[in-house]
């Protein structure tokens, strides 16, 4: 039996990198798939090839986030599993670096984005629903340069903590999905060029303790496992799909 036969699930970010993988993954389980992301091309593209349904919408935007649950109830009429993955850095910098505008950036999209997606699509949801947020080692880490990010994705676990507790009476589980490196569109981008790829994949792959970056598809199958009535006893938690990276190579 799939393990999503019959649900609708939605997935933020799911046109590309971790939240494709998820997303295409999902609908291989059997659940009704839909997408969102701002690039309609990209989204467009995703959709045809998982069979999913496309929204555009940018999640740092309340009003896109009200059009995105209205599609959803009127074409599902509920929300089963939402997967809030969208999000990224828009630059990395140390505090004496920091901008204002990206600090609201990031904040905006990994936060603010995440909460008003959970809040909006709440309506959505009948009892017993999952919700499963991105979040980052980095929360865990003191890795210069990655201060915003790793704040953003710190406050995000915080949140799934309150409202695990909050949505617990209606059997609604919250839980975070904390990815190591993986190789996605939104790792490569932080070399800045093409040509620092390579070694910016080795420097991450020595992060972790398996000495490799993860393929998305690996992230995926613990989406799934959090999505699904398998993680039926997790709520508030979070699942280190990081190659042993915070685990066994703790900060200092
Ligand atoms: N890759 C890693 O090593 C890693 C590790 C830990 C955590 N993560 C987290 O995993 C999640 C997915 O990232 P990824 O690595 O798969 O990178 P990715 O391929 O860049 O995926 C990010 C997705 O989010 C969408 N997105 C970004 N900002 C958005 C916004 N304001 N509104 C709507 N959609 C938005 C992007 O689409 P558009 O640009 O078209 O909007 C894109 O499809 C992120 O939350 C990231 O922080 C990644």
């Amino acid at each position: 039996m799939a393990e999503l036969e019959g649900k609708v699930a939605l997935v933020t970010g799911g046109a590309t990198g971790i939240g494709l993988a998820a997303a295409t993954l999902f609908a291989a389980e059997g659940a009704r798939v839909f997408i969102t992301g701002r690039r309609q091309a990209e989204l467009d593209a995703a959709a045809a090839r998982i069979g999913a349904t496309a929204i555009r919408g940018d999640v740092s935007d309340l009003a896109d986030l009200d059009a995105i649950a209205a599609r959803i109830a009127e074409a599902a009429g509920r929300l089963d599993v939402l997967f809030a993955n969208a999000g990224g850095a828009d630059t990395l910098a140390t505090i004496a670096e920091l901008r204002p505008e990206s600090f609201d950036e990031v904040f905006g999209t990994n936060v603010r984005g995440a909460a008003f997606t959970v809040q909006k699509t709440l309506p959505l949801m009948p009892d017993g629903a999952s919700i499963v947020v991105t979040g980052s080692t980095s929360a865990s880490r003191g890795n210069p340069g990655f201060g915003t990010y790793s704040a953003s994705k710190a406050a995000l676990r915080q949140y799934a903590r309150v409202w695990a507790a909050e949505l617990a009476p209606r059997r609604i589980r919250v839980n975070v999905l904390v990815p190591g490196p993986t190789d996605t569109p939104g790792l490569r981008g932080i070399a800045g060029d093409p040509a620092g790829v390579p070694a910016l994949l080795a420097q991450m792959a020595a992060s972790t303790p398996l000495n490799r970056v993860a393929d998305p598809a690996e992230i995926a199958q613990a989406a799934l496992f959090l999505a699904s009535d398998r993680s039926s006893f997790i709520t508030g938690s979070e699942l280190f799909a990081d190659g042993g990276e915070v685990q066994v190579f703790p900060a200092a």
